[in-house]
C-alpha cells in the first residue's frame, strides 16, 4: 500500500519536470534536432520567400526575413519558434511544420545564430 501511493504521487512530480523542461529546451536546442535535414528541408520549402543561407543580405520576397536574422532576433529559441510554426504563416495558411520537419528546421535556423 505505502509502495503504490508513493508511486502515483511521483506522476505530479515527473510530467512537472518534463513542463519545467519544455521552458528550459533553448539549453538543449543544439541536440534537437538534424541541422543539415533542416537545411534541405528549408531549401525546398523556405527558399522561395527566406534567404536562407548565413550572410544574405536579403530574402526573394522582401517581407521575409532571412534566416540569419530570425535567428539573431533577441530572445529567439527553440520553444518560441515551435509556437510560431503550430500557427499558419501570413499569406501561407497551410504551412504548418511539426515534429521532426520542425526539429530539423529550427536546428538549421539557429545554427545560423551569430550573436547571443
Ligand atoms: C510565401 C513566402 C514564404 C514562405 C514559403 C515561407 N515564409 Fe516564413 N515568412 C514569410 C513572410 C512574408 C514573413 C514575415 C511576415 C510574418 O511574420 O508572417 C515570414 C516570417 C517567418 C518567420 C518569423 C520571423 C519573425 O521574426 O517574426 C519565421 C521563423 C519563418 N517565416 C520561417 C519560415 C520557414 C521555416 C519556412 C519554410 C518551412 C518559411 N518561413 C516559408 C514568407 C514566407
Amino acid at each position: 500500500m505505502s509502495i503504490s501511493s508513493k508511486c502515483t504521487s511521483l506522476l505530479p512530480a515527473v510530467l512537472g519536470a518534463a513542463i519545467l523542461g519544455l521552458g528550459v529546451a533553448n539549453a538543449s536546442a543544439a541536440e534537437l534536432g538534424n541541422v543539415e535535414a533542416g537545411k534541405a528541408f528549408a531549401q525546398d520549402t523556405c527558399a522561395s520567400c527566406h534567404a536562407i543561407d548565413k550572410g544574405a543580405d536579403a530574402s526573394p520576397d522582401s517581407q521575409a526575413p532571412t534566416f540569419e536574422a530570425v535567428a539573431n532576433t533577441p530572445g529567439l529559441n527553440r520553444r518560441a519558434l515551435i509556437v510560431f510554426f503550430r500557427t499558419p504563416h501570413k499569406n501561407m495558411p497551410n504551412l504548418i511544420i511539426q515534429g521532426a520537419e520542425a526539429d530539423n528546421v529550427i536546428a538549421y535556423i539557429l545554427s545560423l545564430k551569430t550573436k547571443n
